[in-house]
């Protein structure tokens, strides 16, 4: 295992498609340790998320968990996840504001609309299917990661570039109306 370097926004491999990855693929050697990386590298940077695309590597993976996260103490947990090769449909119209950050674009958050439902379909890192619908923050969680597989990051979501904020000033003067809102989904949505 191994902590790798994560790519910053302006890096073109940010901007990339990544690419499927096959079931022989996901067997080797070289992408399970790519994973156990992503994940430590997740875990060490306090992330909720991490794809494999960013840290250098685009290949359609990536790793969601959160327990305890300081970066979003109001999340609630997701167990490990990894997803490989993910499609992810709406289910239904309805969709929620999300104040995201990431990993890649350093002390920054912003507003963007996600949708509440979301279908999953996928395979975890032993090639077995995934195939179930997520809500709520873990539905906002997922379409962020897979935005990365596709070369999008959050900031092209953002509408109302007025939301943008430093996590500092995020702390100071967004957090308790955003804290407020999303606990009424989370209590509504389960998750
Ligand atoms: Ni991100």
């Amino acid at each position: 295992m191994a902590i790798r370097k994560i790519a910053q926004i302006g890096h073109p491999v940010l901007r990339q498609r990544a690419r499927e990855v096959s079931p022989d693929e996901l067997a080797s050697p070289a992408i399970q340790q790519l994973i156990d990386d992503v994940i430590e590298t997740m875990h060490d940077a306090d992330g909720a998320g991490l794809a494999a695309i960013q840290v250098y590597e685009p290949v359609r993976i990536c790793a969601i968990e959160v327990r305890n996260n300081p970066r979003y103490p109001y999340k609630p947990p997701i167990p490990l996840t990894i997803l490989v090769n993910p499609v992810l449909t709406p289910v239904g119209d309805e969709q929620f504001d999300n104040y995201e950050g990431c990993l890649s674009v350093p002390n920054l958050r912003g507003m963007v609309k996600r949708h509440v439902h979301v279908h999953v379909k996928a395979f975890d890192r032993h090639g077995a299917p995934i195939d179930e619908v997520v809500h709520g923050l873990k539905a906002g969680t997922f379409q962020h990661e897979v935005d990365h597989l596709d070369g999008k990051i959050f900031v092209d979501r953002v509408t109302d570039p007025s939301t943008f904020a430093t996590w500092t000033e995020f702390e100071r003067h967004h957090k308790p109306a955003f804290v407020e809102q999303v606990t009424k989904l989370v209590t509504r949505v389960g998750s």
